[in-house]
C-alpha cells in the first residue's frame, strides 16, 4: 500500500456516530478546507446485507467532503474486506478500522475497543481489507493506548507492531485507556487519563508509521503546540472530536494556524450553509429520506459558541415551531450580527417567548 504523504493527516476530525454525518462534514469542511474528515462508524451489517438504497444512506456524501475517510466497525474478515471495496468504490480516500469504541453494545459485537486484545485477528483483518481495496486508498486504524486499567506500553507497542506488519502505516491513537467494564462510552471520553507521553514513544519506536492524536484537544494552539514537538516524537497529526463539534469554530482556527487559510467570518459559513441547505432541499425532495432544515441546523449550533447572542442562536435553531416552517432562510435569521443582532432577531424571539 503506497500512502499519501504524512501532511495528509495533519488536521483531521473525529468519527463521531450521530455527529459526523454528511451534513456536520460539510459544515467543517467550510471551516477547515485542508482538514481530512471521519465519517461516524458504519457497520458492517447494512453494508454487506444492505440494498442499493442501504448503501446511499450509510455511504453518501457530497463532492466538498474529499478527502474524507469511511470508518468501519466489525470484526469478520470477509465482512470488513467486502465493505471496505464499497467504501472504495463509493470513492472514499481511506478506509479506518474502529478498534477504540469501548461502548457495551459494540463488545457484544465483538468489536470496537475490545478488538485491541486481539491483534493477530486485527491484523488479519486489516489484511483483507488492503487487498480489497485499490493500491492508493490507505487502510488505517483508531484505537486506545490500552485496555482497563493496564497501562503496560508493551501491550500498545505489540499492537501497533503487529498490525504494522500486516501492512497498516497510519495509527489514529486516542491517547487514553479503554474501561470496557464499569464505564459508559462518555465515561470512557473523561475517566481514564490522557498519556500523550505513549504517543511520543510509539512515534520514536515506528519511525516509519504515520500516527495522528486524538483525545482532549480544545484550542488551536494545542493542535500548534502538539506538532511542534521534537520531530522525532511529535504526532504527524492530531484529530479534534468534541472540541470540533460543541465549538465548531475551532476548527477555523486550527486550520488557519496550520496552514495559513485566511480566517472566513462565521456570517460567511453560515452563508455556505444556506447555499448547502437549498441545494440539498431540491435534490433530495424526491427521495426516501429529504433533507429538512433541522438535520444541518442541529450541527450549527456550536458556531456562535461564546460569542455574543450565541444563546438565543442555539435556542431559534433548536424550535421545533421555527424548523417546522423548514425554510433554509432561518439560519439567517437566527444569526447574531455584532451590534444589531437584538433588532433583527426580536420579531423571531418573541415568537419563542409566545
Ligand atoms: C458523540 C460521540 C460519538 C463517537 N463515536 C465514535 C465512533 O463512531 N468511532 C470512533 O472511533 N470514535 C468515536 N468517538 C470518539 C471520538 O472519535 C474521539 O476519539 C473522542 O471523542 C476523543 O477526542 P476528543 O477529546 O477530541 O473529543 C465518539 C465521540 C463522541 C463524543
Amino acid at each position: 500500500m503506497t500512502l499519501p504523504h504524512p501532511d495528509a493527516w495533519r488536521l483531521t476530525t473525529a468519527p463521531m456516530m450521530d455527529w459526523t454525518d454528511r451534513h456536520c462534514r460539510v459544515l467543517f469542511r467550510h471551516l477547515a478546507p485542508h482538514a481530512r474528515l471521519y465519517t461516524e462508524m458504519v457497520t458492517t451489517g447494512p453494508l454487506i446485507y444492505g440494498d442499493a438504497q442501504q448503501h446511499r444512506r450509510h455511504l453518501h456524501f457530497t463532492e466538498c467532503e474529499h478527502p474524507v475517510a469511511l470508518q468501519l466497525g466489525g470484526s469478520e474478515r470477509e465482512d470488513l474486506a467486502r465493505a471496505a471495496k464499497l467504501g472504495a468504490d463509493y470513492g472514499y480516500d481511506e478506509i479506518n478500522l474502529n478498534c477504540g469504541c469501548p461502548s457495551e453494545r459494540v463488545q457484544r459485537g465483538a468489536f470496537g475497543a475490545c478488538l485491541m486484545a486481539e491483534p493477530a485477528l486485527v491484523a488479519d483483518c486489516l489484511k483483507a481489507m488492503i487487498d480489497a481495496v485499490p493500491e492508493g486508498v490507505p487502510v488505517t486504524v483508531k484505537h486506545r493506548i490500552g485496555l482497563d486499567h493496564d497501562e503496560s506500553y508493551a501491550f500498545v507497542r505489540d499492537f501497533v507492531g503487529t498490525v504494522a506488519a500486516a501492512g497498516c502505516g497510519v495509527f489514529i491513537v486516542h491517547a487514553r485507556n479503554a474501561v470496557l467494564k464499569g464505564l459508559s462510552p462518555k465515561e470512557n471520553r473523561e475517566i481514564p487519563p490522557l498519556r500523550y507521553d505513549v504517543l511520543a514513544r510509539l512515534r520514536a519506536d515506528f519511525p516509519s508509521l504515520v500516527f495522528v492524536l486524538n483525545g482532549g484537544i480544545t484550542t488551536a494552539q494545542q493542535c500548534v503546540d502538539h506538532l511542534a514537538k521534537p520531530p522525532a516524537t511529535a504526532p504527524h497529526g492530531v484529530m479534534l472530536g468534541r472540541a470540533a463539534y460543541h465549538d465548531s469554530y475551532v476548527l477555523a482556527q486550527a486550520e488557519h494556524a496550520l496552514f495559513g487559510t485566511p480566517l472566513p467570518s462565521r456570517e460567511a459559513i453560515v452563508g455556505h450553509m444556506v447555499d448547502y441547505l437549498e441545494r440539498e432541499i431540491a435534490a433530495t425532495r424526491d427521495q426516501a429520506f429529504p433533507t429538512r432544515v433541522r438535520d444541518v441546523a442541529r450541527h450549527l449550533l456550536g458556531l456562535y459558541s461564546g460569542q455574543v447572542g450565541g444563546k438565543a442562536w442555539r435556542r431559534m435553531l433548536s424550535d421545533a415551531r421555527l424548523l417546522n416552517a423548514n425554510d433554509p432562510a432561518l439560519l439567517r435569521r437566527a444569526m447574531p450580527y455584532q451590534g444589531d443582532y437584538d433588532d433583527h432577531r426580536q420579531p423571531l424571539l418573541d415568537a419563542l417567548s409566545g
